[in-house]
């Protein structure tokens, strides 16, 4: 049975996975950098592109280890070649076209948000799940807040996309902003249900123009000015030692430095996040008819954004990729390359890493 071999490297995870045509992960690894960007409170890109170059060899030789795979297994070598960070991409794609290059394999640059949705489609092969087309894709994550429309095969049309940050990016300015570490998502969410989301007003954006298109920047100026707006020093100070101490808090640690005030503004932030999010999705399914809806990214992990788009609130059925596959990961990326192994629609070896690079 042959496999694909898939290597991520655009943002701040080193990750690489051998994916059967069937879909079945046989392995995926990830080394998470966040311990190496935590105190920066974001990605530092040339930090980031040393960590990949120390990660790339240990982590590609773990995925064929647990996979049980050598050379002679592989079909293709899939890779992330965009969009992200341009340093960072490099690595992961030199590192595929070496072995291409060595081992006579073709290549398959996948394009990282398309990833992202086919992290999707994986995990509902596994469960027997039906997505039903035309389907909504909204990636949301650290660097991309996309709609899509996707009729289906390799096609995708863009509906709407941020102006200003991506939502992932919100959750991480505004945890940094109240002395919570990096990647400030996952803290927030589990905040979120202690506190009050009627509590305090935050604005939901105003847009002109495409109302599909997103915007995360007043909310995040609205948590900024309530922050300056009280006397916080020491409430943070003290979110900064215990992170000083512990670079992993549990929320029970979390909880004994945060008074209720503070998880009132998390619980309002979190709740026009969602809102924001998918009254569009609820806005773009009405306009396009679609029949099912995609949520992946790292912020389709947030505990919040999945019961919300469960509730019944959404025309048609909503699909979350599991969380191992929510966050950036290599299975995405050879899934995403299978039906192009099967057109044999290769990349060559010149193929560049584009940190802009668009999926429709
Ligand atoms: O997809 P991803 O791993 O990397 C990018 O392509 O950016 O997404 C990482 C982002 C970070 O901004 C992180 O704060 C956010 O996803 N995130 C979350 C949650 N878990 C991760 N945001 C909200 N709620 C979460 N539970
Ligand atoms: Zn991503």
């Amino acid at each position: 049975m042959p496999y694909i071999l898939g290597i991520e490297t655009s943002c701040d995870e080193t990750a690489a996975a051998i994916v059967a045509r069937d879909g079945e992960v046989l392995s995926s690894i990830v080394a998470s950098q966040a311990a190496t960007h935590g105190k920066y409170g974001g990605v530092v890109p040339e930090l980031a592109s040393r960590e990949h170059l120390r990660a790339i060899t240990p982590v590609v030789r773990e995925a064929m280890r647990q996979a049980h795979a050598s050379w002679a297994d592989l079909a293709a070598v899939a890779a992330t070649s965009g969009p992200g960070l341009v340093g960072s991409l490099l690595v992961g794609l030199t590192y595929a076209k070496s072995i291409c290059a060595v081992r006579r394999l073709p290549l398959i640059g996948v394009n990282h948000l398309e990833g992202h949705i086919h992290a999707v489609v994986l995990d509902a092969r596994k469960s027997g799940a039906v997505i039903e087309f035309p389907a909504l894709a909204l990636v949301a994550s650290g660097g991309h807040t996309h709609l899509f429309l996707w009729p289906g095969g390799e096609r995708y049309q863009l509906l709407g996309k941020t102006r200003d940050d991506a939502a992932g990016e919100a959750y991480d300015k505004v945890a940094k902003l109240l002395g919570f570490g990096y990647p400030g998502g996952p803290v927030l969410d589990s905040l979120a249900p202690h506190g009050d989301p009627d509590a305090i007003p935050l604005p939901l954006a105003r847009m002109k123009g495409n109302p599909l298109d997103f915007s995360f920047s007043g909310l995040k100026t609205a948590v900024l000015r309530w922050v300056q707006s009280r006397q916080m020093e020491s409430e943070i100070a003290a979110r900064r030692e215990l992170l000083r101490r512990n670079p992993r808090p549990s929320p029970e640690e979390w909880l004994r430095v945060t008074p209720p005030a503070t998880l009132n503004v998390i619980a309002a932030f979190q709740r026009v996040v969602i809102e924001e999010l998918l009254k569009r999705v609820e806005r773009a399914a009405e306009q396009t008819g679609a029949r099912s809806v995609i949520i992946s990214g790292g912020v389709a992990c947030n505990a919040g954004l999945r019961a919300a788009a469960r509730s019944g609130r959404l025309s048609c059925p909503a699909f979350f990729p599991t969380p191992h596959l929510s966050t950036d990961n290599a299975a995405m990326i050879a899934a995403a390359a299978w039906p192009r192994l099967e057109r044999r629609e290769f990349d060559d070896l010149s193929l560049k890493a584009q940190a802009n690079l668009a999926l429709a």
